[in-house]
């Protein structure tokens, strides 16, 4: 229960980060940026250039979560060296990009996500040594994706495997749970469609129930617990086949 509250309280705050986020004026009016008009122009052969042009296209991009969300800086300064002040590489322990602080830098914005995340093993190894996941080696610093099954399988057996010995399972597990939380993506996106139920109707609180539990299986993706994300997919078939019953009801 305490969690809920405290996700819930973690969202709102976040929500409130967004909305008062500089780079955005007059309810919601976007301002020019310095960082995107200088870094567009860069060329893709630098490795500056390859990183600015990554954030093309991205979900970020697309709502207005510009360099300096990330970075710091000053996005409204025109002149390189002052809207670089602040701007630190990743290799900086003081950066808000160096791979320790990656997790709190994108929790500002990610309050359920990073909550998560923080009870799980990883990050406090992460915070005691510096090594582990981190959100992007599943997500990518600019680009936003999330790993497919094979690519997952990959980030973690690195240091699950035969040689290391640590839980040597863990790459093949995690592959098939991810490829069942697509599953579980796909079909709760179609039933939607097959049996649109009526608000306030039964059956479409079947359909919350299913969401719901969709919603709690991402989460815990970041607690790294295969099992109750299995758990969790379960509860969903559970509320689906309740709502595919009652909807094919005469
Ligand atoms: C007038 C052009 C210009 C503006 C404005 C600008 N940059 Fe840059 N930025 C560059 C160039 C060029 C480089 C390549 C390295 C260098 O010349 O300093 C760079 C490098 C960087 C790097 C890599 C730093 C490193 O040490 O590896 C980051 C990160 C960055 N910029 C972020 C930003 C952010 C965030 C903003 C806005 C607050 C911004 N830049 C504004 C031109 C610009
Ligand atoms: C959602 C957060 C986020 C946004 C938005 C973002 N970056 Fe990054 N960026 C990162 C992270 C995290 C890293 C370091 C991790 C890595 O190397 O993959 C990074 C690395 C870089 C680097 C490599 C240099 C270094 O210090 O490692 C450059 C250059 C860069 N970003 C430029 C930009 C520019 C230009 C924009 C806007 C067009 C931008 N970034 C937007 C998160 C972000
Ligand atoms: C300044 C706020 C902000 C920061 C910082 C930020 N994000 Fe985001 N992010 C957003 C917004 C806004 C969206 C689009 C709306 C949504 O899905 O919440 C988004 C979307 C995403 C999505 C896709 C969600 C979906 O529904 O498809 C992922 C994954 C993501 N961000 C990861 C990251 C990672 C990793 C970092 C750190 C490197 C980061 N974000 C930093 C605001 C932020
Ligand atoms: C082990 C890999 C992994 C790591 C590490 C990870 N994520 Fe995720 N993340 C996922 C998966 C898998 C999903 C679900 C994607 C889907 O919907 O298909 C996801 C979904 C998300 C979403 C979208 C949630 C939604 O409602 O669609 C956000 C935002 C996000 N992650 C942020 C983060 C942040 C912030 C961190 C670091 C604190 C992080 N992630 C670390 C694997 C990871
Ligand atoms: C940088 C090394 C590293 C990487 C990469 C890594 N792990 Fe781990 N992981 C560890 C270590 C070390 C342990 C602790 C083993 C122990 O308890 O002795 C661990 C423990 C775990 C555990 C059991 C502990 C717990 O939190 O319940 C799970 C589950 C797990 N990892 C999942 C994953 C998944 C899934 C991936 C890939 C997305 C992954 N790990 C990637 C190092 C890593």
């Amino acid at each position: 229960m305490s969690d809920k509250y405290i996700v819930s309280l973690l969202i709102m705050l976040s929500a409130i980060f967004i909305l008062s986020a500089p780079g955005f004026a007059d309810g919601g009016k976007k301002i020019e940026n310095a960082c995107v008009n200088c870094h567009s122009k860069l060329s893709v052969s630098s490795f500056v250039g390859i990183k600015s042009h990554d954030w093309k296209g991205s979900i970020h991009q697309k709502h207005g979560i510009t360099c300096d969300k990330c970075h710091g800086g000053n996005p409204a300064a025109m002149d390189k060296n002052k809207a670089h002040t602040g701007v630190l590489s990743s290799s900086n322990p003081e950066s808000r990009v160096y791979y320790k602080n990656i997790p709190s830098t994108c929790g500002s914005c990610h309050g359920a996500e990073f909550y998560k995340f923080t009870q799980s093993y990883h990050f406090k190894k992460l915070e005691a040594t510096g090594k582990g996941p981190n959100c992007v080696t599943c997500h990518g610093s600019m680009v936003t994706s999330v790993l497919n099954p094979d690519d997952i399988a990959n980030v973690c057996v690195r240091c699950h495997n035969k040689r290391i010995g640590v839980f040597p399972y863990i790459p093949q597990k995690a592959k098939a749970v991810l490829l069942l939380l697509r599953q579980g993506k796909a079909l709760l996106a179609a039933d939607k469609e097959l049996y649109k139920p009526a608000r306030g109707s039964a059956e479409a609180s079947y359909l919350q129930e299913a969401q719901s539990s969709l919603y709690s299986a991402k989460l815990q993706w970041h607690k790294f617990d295969l099992d109750a994300i299995v758990r969790d997919l379960q509860e969903m078939n559970n509320s689906l086949e309740k709502l595919s019953r009652s909807s094919s009801r005469p």
